[in-house]
């Protein structure tokens, strides 16, 4: 019973901040991403009963205690409950992200997880439900089990069957490129989950970034379809800063951005007045992803050379969905 998975991360065009349900990572908002080729997380499960307990392995070092090793039991829990087996599971899991890169792997990993781990239990799980089991463990991870253009549906039901991610475009559709900027290498003070529950309970702002959040999805939507790259720059540049309008007013405030996050919006800002075509895009840290086409991407990687302080530039075009592998780590 040993399966291993590869999936892709993804940055979010249209965000997911806050769930309407903390049990089932319902999300108050649907959302859109791209997933990105070349950054990814390949996972090996094993089930066997010669297993005591659940070890899980990250990056070639075992996970004693904390957060990383809860989550990755829960999860393995849940798949457990689906398959109706009782064995201990090893997880070995290898994200190829630059080192320090200070990037989320979240997405990558609990999809990869997800997938890796209902075959190991002999689960034969549709797109849908992949999509359903890994939102469980991470809710933009959901997004993660399709390639290309993605959309999280928030759904209506209470029991999350309808809120799951669906692909708006495939990765060949468009020469659309998300360039990160990699300012810190820092491990974030507040992790997303924790962040999204406060937010919701606290910034004056939230209805409002509700109240507008359809109105940025069908305008993505629409713009991937056409591959209209302003609409589609415009709005998530917005939606972004909506949601860090959030953070900031939450209490007490979250702010992700440090000054380089700073000098690189106001950079991108200015490049737009001049006639570049560059819109940039913020997740919960000080990371700066810059949405471009491939015709003007070297350019970018040019005049980004004359910010200081930036420690990495990462290039990513569309990208597959997860998919089961050959090759185990163990
Ligand atoms: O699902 P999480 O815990 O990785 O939260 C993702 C939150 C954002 O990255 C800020 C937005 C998003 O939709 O990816």
């Amino acid at each position: 019973m040993k399966a291993s998975a590869i999936a892709n991360s993804n940055i979010a065009l249209v965000k997911y901040w806050g769930k309407r349900d903390k049990r089932l990572f319902l999300p108050y908002n649907g959302s859109i991403s791209m997933t990105l080729d070349g950054l990814y997380t390949h996972t090996t499960v094993e089930f066997d009963s010669r297993y005591g307990k659940d070890t899980f392995t990250l990056n070639g070092k075992e996970v004693m205690q904390g957060d990383e090793l809860e989550e990755v039991v829960n999860h393995l829990n849940l798949i457990r409950e689906m398959a109706k087996i009782n064995q201990k599971a090893r997880v070995v899991s290898k994200n190829n992200f630059p080192t320090a890169a200070g990037l989320a792997s979240s997405a990558s990993g609990l999809a990869a997880l997800s997938m890796a781990g209902a075959k190991a239990a002999g689960l034969n799980l549709s797109k849908k439900e992949l999509s359903i089991l890994a939102r469980r463990g991470s809710g933009s991870a959901s997004r993660s089990i399709e390639g290309g253009f993605v959309e999280w549906l928030r759904g209506e039901k209470t029991d999350g069957t309808d809120s799951y991610a669906t692909q708006i475009a495939p990765q060949d559709h468009w020469d659309f490129r998300i360039i990160t900027v990699i300012t810190s290498g820092k491990e974030k003070k507040i992790k997303s989950r924790a962040g999204m529950a406060q937010t919701v309970a606290t910034s004056a702002y939230y209805k409002d970034w509700l109240a507008t959040v359809e109105e940025d999805l069908k305008k993505v939507r629409e713009g991937i379809l056409k591959k209209d790259f302003k609409l589609v720059g415009e709005t998530a540049e917005y939606n972004c800063l909506k949601m860090h309008a959030t953070m900031m007013t939450t209490r007490p405030p979250i702010i992700y951005w440090n000054p380089t996050t700073m000098d690189i919006i106001h950079s991108v800002l200015e490049w737009r007045d001049n006639g570049l075509g560059a819109y940039f895009t913020i997740d919960a840290g000080p990371q700066v992803k810059i949405m471009c086409m491939e015709k003007d991407m070297n350019e970018i990687k040019q005049r980004l050379k004359e910010i200081k302080n930036i420690q990495d530039v990462i290039v990513c075009r569309p990208g597959e969905g997860a998919r089961l592998v050959d090759k185990h780590l163990f």
